[in-house]
């Protein structure tokens, strides 16, 4: 069993954006600024953020928080997307998901310019990534991408099963393993609530992307040997025994999982801090198209 070790991998990667950023300062040239507005308390959502600033300042990026509170309504939020749509001075800015209930998230995504759009969530981004143009990949699955790339986990033929239909994570993760590109060239199953015999499917997996969000969903007896599992969940879980007072769970019961994988990411520490260092490297690349 090889762990697919997110953490170290997302380390490299900011080490190689830092070293870029330092090659951009020396030439005179503008710094990567990525901005991000975040709206209300909720708590993994703050601890979210904060990460991503704190990860920009060690790259050498300027970065901005925009802190909104629970109550503001959609058009003050949209207000505020329009300023940072028009400042030169960021280069791109995410919008915190998910928005308080009042908020139509979709009437929100789609007023962020597409040109500073660096978490991919834009219809005009989505619809370049599903053509296979380049583009802002969001985040999570740009950083399974790269993670799958630096293991050298072959893809090229391979029956992915992808389960969950998020359009955060599910839905891209498909179209982008079936596409011809490098780390891609798969036949991909997707699974969602409704999907019939799912054990059946997964049985056949050669690799499996689970982001359903049910913690220890997939069981060891659900696999074949010699699987990749790619796990996305990341669930919150009371812990007494922590000083946080919750663990962190993924979709997989990794104990047992893992005991039949060839490559297999844990939680916390697979998916998660790639997920960072992919936003990082959107925003130096919306920063090069600038300037
Ligand atoms: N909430 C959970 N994942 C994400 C993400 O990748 N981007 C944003 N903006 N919000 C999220």
């Amino acid at each position: 069993m090889i762990l697919l070790d997110g953490k170290k991998v997302a380390s490299d990667i900011k080490a190689e954006i830092a070293i870029e950023v330092r090659h951009l300062k020396d030439k005179g040239t503008k710094t990567p600024h990525l901005a991000a507005i975040i709206v209300g308390n909720n708590g993994a959502s703050i601890t979210y953020v904060n990460a991503k600033v704190k990860a920009c300042e060690r790259v050498g990026f300027e970065s901005t928080l925009v802190r909104l509170p629970e109550e503001i309504s959609e058009s003050e939020l949209l207000n505020e997307i329009a300023i940072l749509n028009i400042d030169n001075t960021i280069d791109g800015f995410i919008v915190q998901l998910p928005l308080p209930k009042h908020i139509d998230e979709q009437k929100v995504l789609m007023a962020v310019n597409p040109n500073k759009d660096v978490d991919g969530f834009h219809p005009t981004n989505v619809g370049k990534m599903a053509l296979n143009l380049p583009t802002f990949i969001s985040a999570t699955p740009f950083g399974i991408l790269e993670l799958l790339e630096r293991y050298q986990v072959e893809t090229s033929g391979k029956h992915v099963v992808v389960l969950g239909r998020s359009h955060i994570v599910g839905s891209p993760m498909s179209i982008l393993l079936s596409q011809k590109r490098k780390v891609g060239n798969a036949t991909v199953t997707m699974c969602h609530s409704r999907t019939k015999n799912l054990k059946a499917l997964t049985l056949q997996a050669d690799i499996i992307i689970a982001a359903i969000g049910i913690p220890e969903f997939l069981k060891a007896d659900m696999v074949k040997e010699n699987v990749t599992v790619i796990d996305v969940g990341i669930t919150r879980l009371a812990d007494s025994s922590k000083k946080s007072g919750f663990k962190l769970v993924g979709d997989v019961a990794f104990e047992e999982v893992a005991k039949k994988s060839e490559f297999i990411t844990p939680v916390p520490g697979g998916v998660g801090p790639m997920t960072i260092a992919m936003l990082l490297k959107n925003t130096l690349l919306a920063c090069k198209r600038n300037a």
